[in-house]
């Protein structure tokens, strides 16, 4: 979402300035475009000489400098932002922001720009939580001004609270998911994601489960959230990540699985359900660890069927798009179109999992796409994160031909 974006990074003179020297070159790899506008006390702790290093264009510091194509500076860059960032934005330039004071570049862009602006405060704790600075920042928002909360922990002056500078992961994903919400094309649309597979429990310490990593319904959660949707992820245990902004819910059995899909759902648009689900469970779960048996008795655990959640959505669909997955290991084509008659789906996206590089805790997936029409496409080997773009191509396509 921010390739060739145009962003003035406002900076002003606190600590935390080093990782804005950081975010100027991720957010340059992103494909932004930046311009560093610097407090004369930004200065003190860096030289304007870096930040135009690393953003590519000279940091700006006066609007007393005669630079010919930007020779009204202040004018020329709120004109040219498409987002204006102050970070770290200390509790003076926060003032004089909120009482609308400019007496410097970076204060006079700030009033002069028609752009969104975000502010990510960093402080000491004692300056952030001081109504002061409280009373300006609600004022900001007020205004329009986003503000990303700092972080709270040990702070440079030696305090421990709030008033640290998110990381710059954070700020990015913070950024990436504004612009989303503004512009993403899923704006708007809500969501359900399943991922990770289920497992049943034996006894306290034994369970059956499968071998699913979350990957593809990570996937496909990261791609609809960078997009602007709002996103449940209800995940199986998983190693990996959730991807920020998820409404992440936790669970460990189908049953689990099942009553987080029926709150999600009446208020969905959009269902993906790439988890892969135990479909039978132990009938009886012993309530202390089994002991070791006697090798010629063997042992037989009875299993019961466990509900069919995407089946369960299917026969109660009202707005919703429901798209399943169908991990198959033979007649891949056939077993998947069934699963979209009888689950009464959208769509399916169809894994032989007994291929290289596709299905379980690979990175990479070879799909099939298939409709209730009968049309089947087939997409080359590809990473689970372009089989979640194109998924999401597809849900809108169809999704808009369906309305
Ligand atoms: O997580 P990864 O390691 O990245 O692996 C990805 C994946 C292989 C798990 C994924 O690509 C995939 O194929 N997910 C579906 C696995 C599965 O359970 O397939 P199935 O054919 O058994 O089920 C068909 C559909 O019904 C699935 O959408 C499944 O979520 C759903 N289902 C199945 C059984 C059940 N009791 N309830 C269900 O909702």
């Amino acid at each position: 979402m921010l390739n060739g974006k145009k962003i003035v990074l406002g900076v002003s003179g606190g600590i935390a300035i080093y990782k804005a020297v950081d975010l100027v070159s991720k957010l340059r790899k992103r494909g932004a475009e930046v311009r560093v506008v610097m407090t004369e006390h930004a200065t003190k702790f860096v030289s304007p000489l870096l930040f135009s290093e690393i953003s590519g264009n000279p940091a700006a510091v006066t609007m007393w400098d005669n630079r010919g194509e930007h020779s009204v500076e202040h004018i020329a860059l709120a004109k040219w932002a498409d987002l204006l960032v102050v970070a770290p934005a200390t509790a003076n330039i926060l003032a004089k922001a909120a009482c609308g004071l400019a007496d410097d570049l970076l204060s006079t862009v700030l009033l002069a720009t028609p752009c969104p602006k975000i502010v990510c405060p960093a402080m000491n704790s004692g300056m952030y939580t001081n109504p002061a600075t409280q009373a300006n920042l609600e004022t900001l928002r007020r205004r329009g001004y986003t503000v990303m909360e700092p972080d709270a922990g040990h702070l440079a002056c030696g305090v421990n609270g709030p008033g640290r500078l998110p990381e710059v992961p954070e700020i990015i994903a913070f950024l990436e998911r504004f612009t989303a919400l503004r512009e993403g094309r899923l704006r708007g649309l809500r969501f359900l994601v399943t991922a990770a597979g289920t497992r049943e429990p034996i006894d306290p310490v034994r369970y059956v489960g499968n071998r699913s990593s979350g990957k593809m319904g990570y996937a496909v959660a990261r791609e609809a959230l960078l997009q602007g949707a709002d996103v449940t992820l209800v995940t199986g245990p998983s190693a990996l990540t959730p991807p920020p902004y998820a409404k992440v819910v936790r669970v460990e059995t189908t049953q689990q699985m099942l009553d987080a899909c029926l709150a999600a759902y009446p208020d969905v648009d959009v269902v993906i359900k790439a988890a892969a689900v135990a479909d039978f469970k132990p009938r009886d779960v012993a309530d202390q660890k089994i002991k070791k048996i006697d090798p010629e008795d063997g042992m037989t655990v009875v299993m019961d069927q466990n509900p069919d959640i995407l089946k369960i959505l299917g026969s109660h669909k009202q707005q919703q798009f429901l798209v399943g997955f169908a991990a198959e290991t033979q007649h891949l084509l056939e077993n998947a179109a069934a699963k979209v008659r009888k689950k009464n789906l959208d769509m399916i996206v169809a894994n032989d999992v007994s291929q290289a590089g596709a299905g379980f805790n690979t990175d990479t997936n070879i799909v099939k796409f298939l409709y209730p029409d009968g049309t089947v496409e087939s997409l080359e080997k590809m990473s689970k994160d372009d089989v979640a773009l194109r998924l999401i191509d597809r849900v809108l396509e169809r999704r808009a031909a369906k309305q």
